[in-house]
């Protein structure tokens, strides 16, 4: 496993260095669907990731954003791509963005790279061996009540499209504690939970690209992370509630307490 995640340290920054030399000389922005915007950062960030991969593990298989799934897709080994995490926040320049490289065995997220090549800071984890950002050992904050927390959440970008979009949850939340914040990096919304700038962090219709490696990190660095209902979490679901512990078991029962918001939809 440490082979594997010098590898993936090696790509995530090589990939960071990719997109920095894209930041603020984007030719053209396309959009995948309504609001999911793509670049050729994106792009080459991920054909360099997945040079290197492919290098190291011609037996594993690969899940990308943007290419899908390549190699041994058949592998055990699944590793799981996003080349550039919080695309929105880097064509606007806003400093929240990231690369995020995860590894699946048997579906189960095992060891996990978030780089964040604006602050340079490497946040890596490896199943039962601990969290780390720069190489420093990192822990999940200590904070035990809601009214003290600062939580962060995230809007699917199909949120125009369903009323389960998250908008009840997020003015819940915002009436309980210190702030809700709006990151627009999932991967970097789970590297502060895990290193404590944060305390919570729930979010729905999400790629298993954009939690596989914030997950581990979570986890090692001694956060809970699963369902809203505190049921195991499931990287197919979409949805993921990672916090420490005590504040896990709050947010399951204030999730479970959220009221339907009573505005006209669909919302315009
Ligand atoms: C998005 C970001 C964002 C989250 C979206 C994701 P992208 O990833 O992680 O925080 O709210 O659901 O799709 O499109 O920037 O790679
Ligand atoms: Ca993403
Ligand atoms: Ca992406």
């Amino acid at each position: 496993m440490e082979r594997f995640l010098d590898v993936a340290c090696e790509a995530a920054r090589l990939a960071g260095a990719v997109l920095m030399s894209y930041l603020g000389k984007l030719e053209s922005i396309d959009e995948k669907s309504p609001g999911n915007l793509v670049t050729e950062a994106d792009k080459v960030s991920e054909q360099t990731i997945l040079t290197v991969l492919q290098r190291h593990f011609p037996d594993h298989g690969i899940l990308a954003e943007e290419s899908g799934v390549s190699g041994a897709s058949e592998s055990r080994y699944l590793w799981a791509v996003d080349p550039l995490d919080g695309t929105t926040n880097f064509a606007h320049r806003y400093p929240a963005f990231t690369v995020s490289i995860g590894l699946l065995v048997d579906r189960v997220p095992v060891l996990g790279v978030v780089y964040d090549p604006w602050r340079d800071e490497l946040f890596s984890a490896i199943q039962n061996m601990g969290a780390f950002r720069n190489y420093q050992p990192i822990q999940v904050s200590g904070t035990t009540e809601l009214a003290r927390s600062l939580l962060v959440t995230g809007f699917a970008y199909d949120r125009r499209e369903t009323p389960d979009n998250n908008y009840a949850e997020f003015c819940h939340f915002t009436h309980l504690t210190q702030g809700v914040r709006r990151g627009g990096s999932a991967s970097l919304d789970l590297a502060y939970v895990a290193c404590g700038r944060l305390d919570g962090y729930w979010e729905r219709g999400l790629a298993p690209w954009d939690i596989a490696a914030g997950v581990v990190l979570v986890r090692e660095a001694g956060g809970l992370v699963t369902a809203y209902d505190g049921s195991p979490f499931k990287l197919d679901s979409g949805r993921i509630l990672a916090a420490n512990g005590q504040l896990h078991r709050q947010m399951v029962d204030e999730l479970a307490r959220v009221s339907p918001l009573n505005i006209p939809f669909p919302v315009r």
